[in-house]
């Protein structure tokens, strides 16, 4: 339907046009309204056991999750006690904000250029996100042209709803400065949420360039990422020196290395952590191919293997938010709900553990 010159293209919850922008005058997605009037507010997590959230639950989220895991084939739909509760939430640790456990990366997905349909394919991504009570998105100057795709897909009215995180390979004022000024343009906002060193690798790498803008509101937190256990040892010293926000490492039930030192050490520094390649790109499904999920996975509200996956991950105490990547609505629903109902305890995640080990 041609408005204003522009071609725009009916998706779920309104017209966008190709660059995923709605035409003026229509009205902003009711999905989108509805969850900033009764977005969740529980401050502790084990708060979210289906005694306690049942009641909190509205109907708003139940239409929104139901919706969702529509999905069929291994990937059943959660017991009904589960999906009818909030997105849980955990707390930054430095201030108090609070941050819903489940997220999206776009590492592998959201470099598609200008291709209309893959843009409005991603688009559906964020509302679900939204829908089901998320906010946190994480990317990277380096992540192809995906800093440029979200800014063009994010409808403005969602803007503000959203916990936008993107990481610069230049912790220097010379280089770092214009990554992150190209960064801004491309994400098409003055600020970020969150701003990350990518992937540090020396002990004696600084953060003073990402303080200064920090205090220039420029991003609200700063921390630092690391996906290679090569590089632990220096993320930990950095870590323990400069106090960062946040820390995001390499976490899944395939690979627990950052349970040994980083976790412990995220915790007493009081670094929120958001845990990246949650499914090892994937490769973690080939473990569990054509296996179904063990009855004990109802224990704690796990109705898939996504879910399994990533409530072993939200179990653990230093875990702020896990950030899976997906390109694909039904899959961004399938994870969102890992954020609803009963985690694993140590005991559960010990037997995760060893059930994953023994396959
Ligand atoms: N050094 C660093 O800082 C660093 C390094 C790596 C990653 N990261 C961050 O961590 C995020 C996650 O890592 P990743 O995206 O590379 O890998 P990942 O999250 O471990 O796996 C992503 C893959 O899993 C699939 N997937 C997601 N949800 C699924 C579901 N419910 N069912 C079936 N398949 C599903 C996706 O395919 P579909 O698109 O088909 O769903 C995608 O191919 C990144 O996007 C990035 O933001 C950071």
């Amino acid at each position: 339907m041609p408005t204003a010159g522009r071609s725009f293209v009916k998706r779920r919850g309104g017209l966008v046009n190709c660059r995923g922008r709605r035409p003026a005058g229509l009205s902003v997605p009711r999905s989108v309204m509805v969850h900033e009037a009764s977005a969740p507010t529980m401050t502790n997590f084990r708060d979210h056991h289906p005694r306690n959230a049942a009641a909190a639950a509205t109907r708003r989220h139940v239409l929104a999750i139901s919706a969702g895991l529509a999905i069929g084939g291994v990937f059943a739909a959660p017991p009904a006690g589960a999906r009818s509760l909030p997105m849980a939430t955990r707390p930054i640790p430095h201030s108090g904000e609070q941050l819903p456990v489940v997220g999206l990366g776009t590492a592998a997905n959201f470099s598609v250029g200008a291709d209309e349909g893959r843009r409005a394919a991603l688009g559906e991504v964020i509302e679900r996100l939204i829908e089901g009570g998320g906010k946190l998105i994480d990317t990277a100057s380096s992540y192809g042209a995906a800093e440029e795709v979200l800014g063009a897909i994010i409808p403005p009215e969602a803007r503000g709803r959203l916990f936008l995180a993107t990481k610069l390979e230049n912790a220097d004022m010379a280089s770092g400065a214009p990554e992150l000024r190209r960064s801004l343009d491309r994400l098409r906002t003055g600020q970020v949420a969150l701003l990350q060193l990518h992937n540090v690798s020396r002990a004696s790498q600084s953060l003073a360039a990402f303080r200064d803008w920090k205090a220039e509101g420029l991003c609200r937190y700063v921390g630092i990422t690391t996906t290679s256990d090569r590089d632990y040892a220096a993320a930990e010293a950095i870590l323990r020196r400069e106090k960062p926000d946040f820390l995001q490492v390499d976490y899944s039930l395939a690979e627990r290395k950052a349970e040994t030192r980083l976790l412990p050490a995220a915790a007493e520094v009081g670094a929120a952590v958001l845990t990246a390649l949650p499914f090892g790109r994937r490769s973690i499904f080939r473990a569990v191919a054509g296996r179904t999920l063990p009855d004990w996975a109802e224990a704690f509200d796990a109705a898939t293997w996504p879910q399994f996956f990533l409530k072993y991950l939200l179990g653990h105490e230093a875990v702020t938010a896990v950030i899976p990547g997906t390109g694909n609505p039904d899959h961004m629903a399938d994870n969102l709900a890992a954020g609803r109902g009963r985690l694993p305890d140590a005991a559960q995640r010990r037997a995760m553990a060893a059930f994953f080990d023994a396959l």
